[in-house]
């Protein structure tokens, strides 16, 4: 996830880039970028850092030019570093271009354009863009420099894959910026005699709330005075401009009041991002021969917090789908456990930041043992990725609330990728197993965009029962790691005390806190546990519990009969289904922490990123 902003106008464009760049720093910022069209050709500069560090460049050189384009980056392909920063040009350093999103044919792509003596300066797949209207404007026709762009840039899009939105300049056609969108967000500020392109509303909100929504397939031509739009068919299509209401602060929201309750709702595109990757081959991405992958009997994960749930849950697949005797510590403690020496073990961490100290340090001690070890991370270029012998990306985007929601869910399908192609690799599953599992995978992000209209019945629900001063979470098998995450996400945010427990453990202990003021949320799809749940349920009730059921739509009618509300998420098969059933227990702490009144994005004491040991 990276942002765009381009002006093009009458005033200096610097000033207006800047000032967008800081209101996208939101989707990125581990180095910025912008260029200008000045007096015929382009003044670029670029930052790695933040925002902050591109202002203080750009006052030193102060570039001026009244069309403009620039970006704040979130790395995808090669580390952050000045290289790597867009804006992007082609040989020539007259087309420049921003991009957000991934090009998935980039390789053979660049490989071409290679052999056609395009000499590339970074690692990225933007660069690619450059090069490519680049050699398409030598086979283009057209009357002026503007219709030959655009013509190129048709030729372009037609060669690309993957989700992506760009925006190009060329110094030959200065009064121009054309912005392309499929997949990934991008729109258009429509001001007077002047315009702009960006990925998100809060870059230009300032200056104008005459918006213009892309869709995808769709191309825009933005000059001083008005913009063309054109669908992927090359015609022009009359545009329809949204009046947007929203101040500054929400619009960088989405509009939504949180950026917890954003990352909920951004967890279907955030999982496509992520299994965009696993489309791929696996063991290119792990860097290890099919042949070591089939060798690996032992696997040891280490995480923290949130990512320690998602691995519990992957412990499951790994044992489940790849045949392989799985572990899972906290990574504070794996560091001064005693581990036995084994061979052919491998050593899973996951993070979404990939800088937390304790998980770096749980590696440090597994390479010490002499175990390879992989990352599953979302931050590229983190400390993790290259303390690990190879990292799967989870590639959600950047997560700005400290609560972690869209990570989560991406860590859990990361996991689920590797154990079904682990246990392909090794002759565990059959092929035909292995194409319902993956189709399984697949249908993930459409199943969450489903769930996520409960929210409606999560927030009414939790008007009863917000007060509680301590709520129990109960879940079995795969849904036991996500009772712990629940009671997680609940106490962080609201500062109410909040336990996960197996339900098959309470009988042991744990139901003697239960009375009448304790709701009990209970987990319960219909699966081959579900008679034990509804069990559960009635030991609880007849403690006087509120019970609410978490279940799915063939459970109702029964989980009904012994709890006093219930709430339906959609059925998956029985190891994808905690992804659904997470998305209700967000909702649920986001809720309750809301009615508090609670500081949601940045709760007491704690920090999004836990660098100290
Ligand atoms: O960046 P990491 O995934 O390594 O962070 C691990 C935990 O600190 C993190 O998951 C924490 O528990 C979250 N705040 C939970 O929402």
């Amino acid at each position: 996830m990276c942002g765009i902003i381009g002006y093009i106008g009458s005033k200096n464009s610097v000033p207006f880039l800047i000032e967008g760049l800081k209101k996208l720093e939101y989707r990125g910022y581990d180095s910025a970028g912008l260029a200008v069209a000045e007096n015929g050709k382009v003044h670029r500069i670029r930052a790695v850092g933040k925002v902050a560090e591109l202002e203080k460049a750009a006052l030193l050189e102060s570039p001026k030019g009244t069309c403009g384009i620039g970006h704040t980056r979130w790395a995808t392909h090669g580390k952050p570093s000045e290289e790597n920063s867009h804006p992007h040009t082609d040989c020539s350093g007259d087309i420049v271009v921003v991009h957000n999103g991934i090009i998935e044919n980039f390789l053979p792509l660049k490989e071409k354009l290679q052999s056609r003596g395009h000499k590339f300066q970074s690692e990225t797949d933007t660069e690619t863009i450059a090069h490519l209207i680049e050699e398409n404007l030598k086979y283009v026709s057209g009357k002026t420099p503007e219709e030959r762009l655009l013509a190129a840039v048709f030729l372009t899009n037609a060669a690309l894959r993957g989700a992506f939105a760009y925006g190009v300049m060329w110094t030959k056609a200065p009064n121009q910026i054309i912005g392309v969108k499929n997949q990934s967000p991008l729109v258009v500020g429509l001001g007077k005699n002047e315009n702009f392109l960006a990925s998100d509303v809060p870059a230009f909100l300032k200056y104008t709330n005459k918006v213009l929504f892309l869709e995808d397939g769709q191309t825009v031509v933005l000059r001083p005075d008005g913009v063309t739009l054109y669908g992927a068919d090359g015609k022009t299509i009359k545009p329809k401009a949204t009046k947007i209401s929203w101040d500054e602060k929400t619009a960088e929201k989405g509009g939504y009041d949180h950026f917890m309750l954003k990352e909920i709702y951004d967890q279907p595109q955030a999982l496509e991002d992520t299994l965009r990757t696993a489309r791929e081959d696996f063991s290119r991405i792990l860097g290890l021969k099919t042949e070591d992958l089939r060798k690996i009997r032992n696997v040891y994960m280490v995480a923290c917090g949130t990512a320690y749930h998602a691995a519990l849950i992957g412990k499951y697949y790994l044992e489940n789908f790849a045949g392989v005797t799985a572990s899972v510590d906290l990574a504070s403690e794996f560091k001064y456990r005693t581990i036995p020496p084994a061979k052919d073990t491998l050593c899973i961490a996951v993070s979404q930041s990939g800088e937390t100290a304790d998980t770096l340090g749980a590696v440090k001690k597994a390479k010490e043992l002499g175990f390879k070890r992989l990352a599953i991370c979302n931050v590229l270029g983190s400390g993790l990725t290259r303390a690990c012998n190879s990292v799967f990306y989870t590639h959600c985007g950047p997560e700005i609330s400290v609560a972690s929601t869209k990570a989560f869910s991406s860590q859990i399908i990361s996991l689920y990728a590797l154990a079904i192609f682990l246990g392909h690799a090794s002759g565990n599953i059959s092929q035909n197993q292995f194409n319902k599992l993956y189709k399984e995978l697949m249908s993930v992000p459409k199943a969450v965009a489903e769930t996520l209209k409960i929210e409606y019945d999560v927030r009414h629900l939790t008007r009863k029962i917000y007060k509680a001063n301590r709520f129990i979470f109960l879940g079995r098998n795969v849904d036991y790691p996500i009772a712990l995450e629940a009671a997680l996400k609940l106490k962080e945010i609201s500062y109410v005390s909040a336990e996960g427990f197996a339900a098959g453990e309470i009988k042991h202990g744990p139901i003697s806190v239960i009375d009448k003021d304790t709701p009990v949320i209970v987990i319960m799809p219909q699966n081959q546990l579900f008679d034990k749940m509804l069990s559960a349920c009635q030991e609880c009730r007849a403690r006087g519990a509120y019970v609410i059921a978490i279940t799915t739509p063939d459970g109702k009618e029964a989980a009904a009969s012994v709890s006093d509300k219930q709430i339906v998420v959609p059925q998956a098969s029985e190891y994808l289904q905690p992804v659904l059933d997470i998305v209700a227990l967000q909702f649920f702490a986001y809720w309750i922490a809301k009615r508090l009144g609670r500081d949601i994005d940045q709760p007491r004491n704690l920090a999004k990123s836990v660098t100290v040991e």
